[in-house]
Parts: structure tokens; sequence; C-alpha cells
């Protein structure tokens, strides 16, 4: 075959997949049908009945809805795509497109997203979303780490207030807490926090941490209502207190470059889609926390402690050095903004 006709077939047939999309190829939204969408990657490590897990998939329904299906958000849950370990870099490369980690995970680009673990620092559900709202958590997202990574922050997913957990003994007084080692998601602001208490920490990927309380790697742990139930943690753990200790709560993040391809129209329905998700999410993580709750105490096989704030307050005062430690490192103005949004 002569070259020039060679050359004439191979560009025909890679403007042809131009104009088939499949992702970020095509330019024009009508390039984007329901039987060849925009394919919007959506990573996470929870269960599908998790808050998170909900939110996802509901998110995922509205852009089907919105788009007529030029959309299509494929979402996948339980780390089966990605682990929190590496889903971050799975974003920054493109193999995903969306993630929704647990604020604390964002501790490899910026140490400030670790001001959700500061022990006691948020007063009550309505203090997180008075910080969800405001300039405060968006100062976050305008940081020089994301943009160079070409990462963008969109929304804030509340999950609820952590409380430890433990096969050894109930978790109330701080030296219960004592030689005893706990299950931390990243970074060295839980890791203090659990040396404040004389205790050892390891970091283990979420989707790890069943195996690693069963076979005793580590003693204990601490999660939002939700995710202990939803993860079945119940069923290798022994002791539960209502400590209330601290946050896990959500942030999504996409890749820029990749968001900036979708087509304008169709850009808008998807951004429209994610405000009314994240609305549902707010409106969601306390009650499924509270069901989340009864379902532990009901199950039989792990002993509840409620916890008074009396005892809450003998805890906070224990992990006082996690304060002094690491005020400069979240940065006294993040951590006064926050304290500022208390009512
Ligand atoms: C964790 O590691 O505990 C969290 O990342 C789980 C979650 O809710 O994403």
């Amino acid at each position: 075959m002569k070259k020039w006709l060679l050359l004439t077939i191979i560009s025909a047939f890679a403007l042809v997949l131009a104009a088939c999309g499949g992702g970020s190829g095509a330019k024009s939204s009508e390039d984007y049908t329901k039987e060849n969408p925009f394919v919007i990657k959506f990573s996470h490590v929870t269960a599908i009945d998790s808050v998170k897990g909900k939110a996802a998939d509901y998110f995922a329904k509205l852009v089907d809805e919105k788009t007529e299906g030029r959309v299509k958000v494929e979402v996948y849950p339980s780390s089966q795509l990605y682990g929190d370990a590496d889903e971050l870099d799975a974003l920054m490369s493109g193999n995903v497109h969306m993630i929704a980690p647990s604020v604390t995970k964002m501790v490899k680009l910026d140490p400030r997203w670790q001001y959700v673990d500061m022990p006691f620092l948020f007063q009550d559900e309505e203090h997180v979303q008075a910080f969800f709202d405001s300039e405060v958590a968006q100062s976050l997202f305008n940081s020089e780490a994301l943009a160079s990574n070409d990462i963008m922050g969109k929304a804030f997913w509340p999950n609820g207030f952590k409380n430890f957990s433990s096969n050894k003994n109930p978790l109330v007084k701080p030296e219960d807490f004592a030689g005893q080692k706990f299950r931390a998601q990243a970074g060295k602001v839980l890791e203090a926090q659990f040396k404040a208490l004389n205790a050892g920490s390891a970091t283990i990927s979420f989707g790890e941490t069943y195996a690693a309380l069963q076979q005793g790697t580590v003693d204990g742990t601490e999660n939002p209502h939700n995710n202990f139930d939803t993860m079945k943690f119940y069923e290798v753990q022994k002791y539960y207190s209502t400590s209330a200790h601290g946050r896990l709560d959500y942030a999504i993040f996409v890749n820029k470059s990749y968001w900036e391809s979708i087509p304008e129209d169709l850009r808008t329905l998807v951004d429209e889609a994610l405000a009314e998700a994240t609305t549902y999410a707010q409106g969601l993580a306390a009650d499924e926390n509270a069901k989340s709750l009864e379902k532990i105490k009901s199950i039989g096989t792990v002993e509840v402690y409620e916890m008074s704030q009396e005892e809450r307050d003998v805890l906070k005062e224990a992990m006082q050095p996690v304060y002094d430690e690491f005020a400069d490192v979240i940065t006294q103005e993040l951590l006064d903004g926050i304290e500022a949004l208390k009512k």
C-alpha cells in the first residue's frame, strides 16, 4: 500500500475515534450521547450503603437524569478500583476523575487538612456545616498544593464524629488506652493523639482494617458510627465508646483538566447534580449515623459505653499536647477561623 494512502487511512481513523468521544477526545457537546457518553470515574473506599456510598450513587443518578445519559458517572465503591493509599495518585494521573477522601488523607499534599483530626475541635453538626459553608473551608481548596497537582476541590460532604473501639477493654478514661495499638487513617496528628493517651498507632488502609482487627495487628480503631456499622467492625471489636472526639469528613476532588474537558453545557448540569448531591449528603449523614448507633447497640456483639460530657472533657484535657505540637502545622489562622464559627 502506498505510504500516503496508509497515512490518510490512519488520520481518518483517528478523526473517527476522536469524534466518537468516549472520554476527553471529543470537544463538542453533540459528540456525547446516551450510547457514547462522557465518562467520569468516581472511586471511593466505603461500602455502597455507607453515607459516602449513598451520596455517590445519588450523584451518579442525578447526572444521568440531568444529562439524559450523555454523561455517565461510574462509581467504584469499597476500594475496588483504588484503596485510600493510592486513590489520590490515581486522580493526579487521570486514572480516575473524581474521589471523595476522608480529608485527612490529603495530608500528602497539604498538612493543614489534618485540621479534621484535632481533638474536640468541632462542637456539633451545626459547627461542621458552618465550616463547610465558610471562606475558611474554601481557603483549603484555593491552595497552590492542589492547583500545582491539577486537582480542584468541589464540595465538602460530612460523615460524622469518630468514636473509639477496642478488643482489650472499655475506653473511657485516658488510662484505659495505655499500651494498646490503634489503627490510624494517615498523618502525624492521629499518631500524636494516640501518643497523648500512651497508646501506639499504625497507619492501615480502610479496606484492610477489618483484617487487621481480626488478626490482632491492632487492638482498636476510631470511626463514625456509620463506618463502624457498614464495615461490620462490630464483628471484630468488643468495646465501643461514644467518645465523639474528632471528625471524619470528606471533600470531593476532581482532576481539573479532565473536568474542564466536559463540554460546558454538560458541565453545568454535572455541577448542578453535585450541588444537589452535596445537600443530600449533608441531610443524610447525621441520620445514618444515629441509625447505625442503634444497630451497633442492638446487635449484641459489642459492649457500647455512652460517654458523658464530663468524661469527654477529661479525654480532651489529656489530648491537649496535640494542640501544643500541631497548631503551627495546621496554622493558628485556620484553627482560629474554625473556632470563630462556633455558635
Ligand atoms: C478511613 O480510612 O477510615 C476513611 O477514609 C473511611 C472513609 O469514610 O472514607
